[in-house]
């Protein structure tokens, strides 16, 4: 049997994002302090230190064009962003060559794949605490509420070989 043709695209794109999305530094953990050691002194919240326009530290700020007119950040797009290019640049480095500083490859390639992965400024979710959905309130009367007792009615149908029944609106007293 022949794949249909629409499955090969699908899977592509599922398994990019999948990379993408596994390749993603983690905005907190690890981006946000290579940003903070080196570049906020002169691209951060102070605006009167802030030199070239240029302010990194919020990701709306960052995406606009800096003094030259050139985006410091383009998401999706290392190759296109002046920040990359700035702290690859051995003519014209960032931080300034009279800081006496420079980033490390490591610190280079966290950056290179923030911005790669589209230079998201918060968490990874896998580090964020989920949020505890709100509980539904359990009714008195009849003998629970549709939350615990329906998935077990399905359960049971389905168990003894038969369809869940939908269940008409109104039962349980919910
Ligand atoms: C000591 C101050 C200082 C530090 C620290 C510093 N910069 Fe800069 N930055 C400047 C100055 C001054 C300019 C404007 C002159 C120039 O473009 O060289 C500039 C310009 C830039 C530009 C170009 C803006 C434009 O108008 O196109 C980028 C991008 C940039 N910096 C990124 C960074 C990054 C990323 C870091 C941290 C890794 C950093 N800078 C650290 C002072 C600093």
């Amino acid at each position: 049997m022949r794949l249909p043709a629409v499955l090969p695209p699908i899977l592509l794109a599922a398994s990019v994002l999948a990379g993408r999305a596994a390749d993603a530094p983690d905005f907190v953990r690890e981006v946000r302090p290579i940003l903070a050691t080196h570049c906020f002194n002169c691209h951060g919240f102070d605006a009167g230190a802030r030199k070239a326009g240029l302010r990194l530290d919020e990701r709306a700020a960052a995406l606009l064009p800096a003094k030259s007119g050139a985006h410091a950040i383009v998401p999706g797009h290392p190759e296109a962003s002046e920040l990359l290019l700035r702290v690859t640049d051995s003519a014209d480095p960032m931080p300034p060559a009279e800081t006496g500083k420079r980033l490390s490859a490591g610190e280079v390639d966290i950056l290179r794949r923030w911005i790669a992965a589209g230079a998201d400024y918060r968490p990874h979710w896998a580090f964020t605490a989920p949020a505890r959905p709100s509980p539904r309130s359990a009714t008195s009367a009849g003998f629970g509420n549709r939350s615990t007792a329906s998935p077990w009615r399905g359960w049971k149908r389905r168990a003894c070989g038969r369809r869940p029944r939908p269940i008409p609106p109104g039962s349980y007293g919910a």
